[in-house]
């Protein structure tokens, strides 16, 4: 069966952030995202739905998981993709970031997938364009569609967010991914605890809403989901911790430091991992435990939704002005 988005609301036009989603447009993404799962699973993958359509990716920071993801759902779903990358771009030639999204504007894209080092980039481009933008990561910020997939892979393994108890560990201070799982998991009625050493935490950290916790063994008790976080040495000025190896001795997720969450505790990490450094290299793979590659998985599944739903917003809108 072609999943197909006509019966699912979602009302805005683009996907900036999870912050201003309310919890049934973020329930109609993962419904929508579910569908395409079992699509993807199938020997033929593709729906061309959305034949005819252009997505272009630009991607101002590396990327492998978001970057493939954004395309092969946009190829699913019949759109053709075009990938731009910083260090081919006109941004090298000295081309503002402005200059180069109406540059792409111009030629009638109908998404934008992009991805910026400096946080509220990707809302300004928003702004300058008039085919829709999703944030694929923009600095410290946001990362909606990581916090989606990782709400469907929960929503799958745990049938249900509500009522759950979630520790995000490590560096949330430079986390986009933790910010938007903070608020997706607040907004479906789930309990955050961030846990992670002071100098890791965001100054305004307690305006969140989450526990906090410096402690590993005081933060993971009782937890339901233990979600990792990568030391994001490339948004750090000097140094924020004394060594690697200190680090993953009081921080680094094992197996005697999951022993304090629940029994079925699920481990998750957003990707790309530093073995060793933030979580031991067989938890990481240990699928009784770990749904590290069922959150790229889900990836394809939930960008698809995305680019289904915002496709066919943009249809209503021009048939409601035809008309
Ligand atoms: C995350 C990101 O880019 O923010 N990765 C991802 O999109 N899968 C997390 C990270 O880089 O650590």
């Amino acid at each position: 069966m072609a999943a197909a988005s006509t019966d699912i609301v979602y009302p805005h036009e683009h996907l900036l952030g999870i912050e201003g989603l309310n919890p049934f447009e973020i329930q109609a993404i993962l419904d929508l995202a579910d569908r395409y799962v079992e699509q993807n699973r199938q020997d033929d993958k593709t729906t061309p739905i959305l034949k005819g359509r252009t997505l272009i990716n630009l991607f101002f920071e590396n990327s492998t998981r978001t970057r493939t993801s954004f395309e092969l759902a946009a190829k699913r779903l019949g759109l053709d993709v075009i990938n731009i990358s910083v260090a081919t771009s006109a941004i090298k030639k000295g081309e503002t970031l402005v200059d180069t999204a109406m540059t792409l504007n111009a030629m009638h894209p109908d998404i934008l997938a992009v991805r910026h080092g400096d946080s509220g980039a990707v809302a300004l481009l928003a702004q300058k364009v008039n085919c829709a933008v999703i944030n694929a990561g923009d600095g410290s910020h946001e990362h909606p569609t990581q916090a989606l997939l990782d709400a469907v892979t929960i929503r799958r393994r745990k049938g249900r967010i509500n009522g759950l108890t979630v520790a995000i560990c490590g560096d949330v201070a430079h986390s986009r991914v933790a910010r938007s799982n903070i608020q997706l998991l607040h907004t479906m009625g789930a309990q955050v605890r961030v846990v992670a050493p002071p100098t890791l935490l965001p100054p305004a950290m307690d305006r969140f809403g989450v526990d906090i916790f410096t402690d590993m063994e005081a933060g993971l008790k009782d937890v339901d989901i233990v979600m990792m976080l990568r030391l994001q040495t490339e948004r750090m000025q000097g140094s924020y911790v004394p060594s690697v190896r200190e680090y993953y001795y009081y921080y680094g997720l094992d197996r005697a430091k999951l022993g304090f969450a629940k029994e079925d505790a699920l481990v998750m990490h957003p990707g790309p991992m530093n073995r060793g450094v933030e979580i031991a290299s067989d938890l990481a793979d240990d699928i009784d435990r770990s749904v590290i590659r069922e959150q790229v998985e889900m990836g394809v599944a939930v960008r698809m939704a995305c680019i289904d739903l915002l496709t066919r917003n943009q249809a209503r809108r021009v048939a409601a002005v035809d008309g």
